[in-house]
């Protein structure tokens, strides 16, 4: 028997105590000792229909665990693993549980510099984060193009933005609706400048003055459309969330009179490729000191707890789930 938390159709998330039957099938069955809370989670966790597929369902769309067997030829049982996304937590059982059943299509090996506890605080997170920051750099947007946007600063993939951004030369501007209280974590994560999300929040003109070479939104909304409106000649900007809203209340010119890319981030359906390139650059780039700095830790209890708190966008950063505690 393990302990997993459980959504049932219309009832609150529960912790329940199930065994291996209750597993679906799947090539690798993993010991999981670590997952997080994203976003996604904690819509997940409030049984919400757009995020949970089918019923009853184990959120979690991120775990690091040991092999425990594998019809895998690229696993052995013994493997410490990490899996993003890939539906699970979604459609498939995910890693808010001792155990877990998956494909092997998405499961990376953890690389070798992480522990298991700090794999899980980077999470899909910062898989998302930097994902994004591969995008502006493939799209052509160097350190020396100018000031780089970070919109939900002080949230998981914003966090993990500014951290990454700062550490490959960007110059780095956080929008946080939290200045005051987290100016001084945004600015150690390495952000140039601190702002408030409130300029961006209604909608504004078409066209702004240009003030971004690029830009990493998990906003949405009327900020995504303000964002692009101050996006500069020839600028890109990666929409990678909908914390305001899934809307994008904007019109063609930022595209048509000022060349500006929107590109998007995808953590779930990633090819191998992209997970092996991102997730080798933040176990080699990012400081393990600021990593730690923005992670609090719970147990399988709190991450009940953390569903709503994050819904509520305030959390700081991440919040990595000891689920053997
Ligand atoms: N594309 C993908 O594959 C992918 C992967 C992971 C996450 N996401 C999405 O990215 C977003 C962020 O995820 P996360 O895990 O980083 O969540 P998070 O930790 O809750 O961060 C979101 C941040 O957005 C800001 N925010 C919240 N509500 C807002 C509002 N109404 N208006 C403006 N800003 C608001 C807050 O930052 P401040 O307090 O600093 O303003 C909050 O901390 C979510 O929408 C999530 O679904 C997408």
């Amino acid at each position: 028997m393990f302990r997993a938390i459980v959504v049932d159709e219309g009832k609150p998330a529960e912790i329940r105590e199930v065994d291996d039957d209750f597993l679906q099938p799947g090539e690798v069955t993993i010991d999981v000792e670590y997952s997080s809370v994203n976003f996604k989670d904690g819509l997940a966790l409030a049984g919400n229909r757009g995020v949970v597929r089918t019923f009853p369902i184990i959120p979690g769309i991120d775990l690091v665990g040991t092999v425990a067997a594998s019809d895998s030829a690229r696993f052995a049982v013994g493997d410490l693993v990490l899996l993003n996304g890939d539906g699970i937590g979604e459609s498939r059982f995910g890693g808010l549980a001792e155990r877990a059943r998956v494909r092997a299509d998405a499961l990376i090996p953890l690389p070798e510099n992480l522990s298991a506890s700090r794999a899980a605080a980077i999470g899909t997170a910062g898989f998302t984060a930097m994902i994004a920051v591969l995008a502006i750099e493939r799209l052509g947007i160097l350190p020396t193009a100018g000031d780089v946007l970070v919109t939900g600063a002080a949230g998981g993939v914003g966090s993990v933005a500014i951290a990454m951004l700062a550490a490959r030369g960007y110059s780095v501007t956080a929008s946080t609706g939290r200045a005051e209280a987290e100016g001084d974590y945004l600015r150690r994560l390495g952000a140039a400048d601190v702002i408030d999300r409130a300029q961006f929040s209604d909608p504004g003109k078409p066209l702004q003055k240009a003030r971004w070479a690029g830009a990493i939104d998990s906003v949405g909304s009327a900020t995504l459309a303000n964002v692009l409106a101050q996006t500069n000649y020839g600028g890109v900007v990666v929409s990678c969330g909908l914390a305001q809203g899934g809307d994008l209340p904007s019109s063609v010119m930022p595209f048509i009179l000022r060349a500006v890319t929107l590109t998007g981030a995808n953590s779930v359906d990633a090819p191998l490729a992209l997970r092996e390139q991102a997730w080798a650059a933040l176990a080699t780039e990012l400081d393990l000191d600021l990593l730690d700095s923005m992670t609090s830790t719970t147990d399988l209890a709190g991450a009940l707890d953390a569903g709503p708190t994050i819904l509520g966008g305030q959390i700081r950063g991440r919040t990595v789930v000891d689920v053997r505690r």
